[in-house]
């Protein structure tokens, strides 16, 4: 089942956005949180409604985590073994497709002080094991793409980071994801990327933009052609007052941009997560990237990382509410795809802003203005 509409292969539609139970630093949980099997519920309905085709999750957004019990996943009378059959055979029923695996290095407390690149030995290997857990898990479900999210591993005190190191203790912990991959002889997995994004949970992130997440997959990664990249746009690059039309075409000419993670942001704000094209701006950025990927010939997964506005959560009906947030995300998209068609590369222009103001007319389908009184 695909979507197939403009550059778009399919949409993802991740388990966290859908479950977000909407907290942020100033105030609690406006929504219930609901079980997983709940969220894959809700995805399969919207399998079948014909809004999405695909999803994707955290390790801890599906089953909790065991440090005690690492390999849980594998005893088939585990509570989590029995849990992922239960969430797979709801989405499969669906035809949902499972588009990539993350694996939370972030929730835990023991991550506190980052996961890949902590500086404690132990608990990077902690880290390591709870990677190829996630890596098993994503296995079971087929999942296409292992990413691995910047997260935790970043640093407040430059005075104690260990500089001579961190990047090491990353490039071992990416290698390790292709080297379980290899060992375990996994079929399922068709790339991995890097998300970067410059701060939040971290004051600074270690790798702040996709410059520098590129450049990190060439430098040391043992197997480059397998990694790639997957912007944030509008939300992460903005934060570091990148533009999508840059960042997405920068990706495409090194043969980096994987897919996209999807969803609307005001420049050099924290992580907004708004749902595409929300907000008080980035309408034209975003109608902008999709004219840059149709231009380039780019085609691939769009994957939804945004979160309903904390402020129409409807704690009275925490389901309908949900699903008016896919809906609102997937009619979105469809718009942004229409606009985006509409607009023409100019042959011949009297000057630039005349080139950018036409684009806007047909943006806008205004036809020609008169501006003359
Ligand atoms: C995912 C997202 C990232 C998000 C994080 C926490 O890995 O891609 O953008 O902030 O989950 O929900
Ligand atoms: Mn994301």
């Amino acid at each position: 089942m695909d979507f197939n509409q403009g550059c778009v292969s399919y949409r993802s539609m991740p388990f966290w956005c859908v479950g977000s139970p909407l907290s942020d630093p100033f105030g609690g949980a406006v929504l219930d949180r609901i079980d997983s099997l709940e969220v894959a519920k809700l995805i399969a309905w919207a399998g079948k409604a014909g809004y999405v085709e695909a999803t994707s999750f955290h390790d801890d957004d599906l089953v909790p985590w065991n440090p005690e019990q690492p390999e849980d996943d594998l005893d088939p009378d585990s509570d989590v073994s029995k849990k992922l059959h239960a969430i797979k055979a709801v989405l499969d029923q669906a035809g949902i497709k499972f588009h990539a695996a993350t694996c939370s290095l972030h929730g835990n407390k023991i991550f506190r002080d980052g996961g890949l690149c902590n500086p404690d030995p132990a608990i990077r290997r902690l880290a390591a094991k709870k990677v190829e857990r996630t890596l098993r898990i994503g296995q079971f479900f087929g999942a296409k793409y292992y990413v691995y999210w910047v997260a935790r591993d970043g640093f407040e005190v430059p005075v104690i980071t260990k500089w001579g190191h961190v990047y090491d203790f990353l490039a071992d912990g990416l290698n390790h994801v292709t080297d379980y991959i290899a060992e375990k002889k996994m079929t399922n997995y068709i790339g991995a990327t890097i998300e970067p994004k410059p701060n939040e949970p971290r004051g600074q992130m270690f790798l702040p933009t996709s410059g520098h997440a590129a450049g990190f997959i060439f430098g040391r990664l043992k197997k480059p052609d397998f990694w790639g990249v997957n912007p944030e746009l509008l939300q992460h690059e903005s934060m570091a007052l990148m533009n999508a039309s840059m960042t997405v075409a920068y990706l495409c000419s090194m043969n980096k941009l994987k897919f996209l993670h999807f969803g609307s942001q005001i420049k050099a704000q924290f992580d907004n997560d708004f749902p595409p094209l929300i907000g008080p701006e980035g309408l034209k950025e975003t109608v902008m990237m999709f004219k840059t990927l149709n231009d380039i010939g780019w085609k691939g997964v769009i994957e939804y990382d945004c979160h309903m506005l904390r402020a129409e959560g409807n704690p009275e009906d925490d389901i309908a509410c949900r699903k008016q947030f896919i809906i609102n995300c997937v009619t979105a998209l469809s718009m942004v795809l229409k606009l985006a068609e509409r607009v023409e590369t100019p042959t011949g222009y009297t000057s630039q802003s005349s080139a950018d103001l036409l684009s806007i007319r047909q943006m806008c389908a205004l036809g020609d203005i008169d501006p003359r009184r």
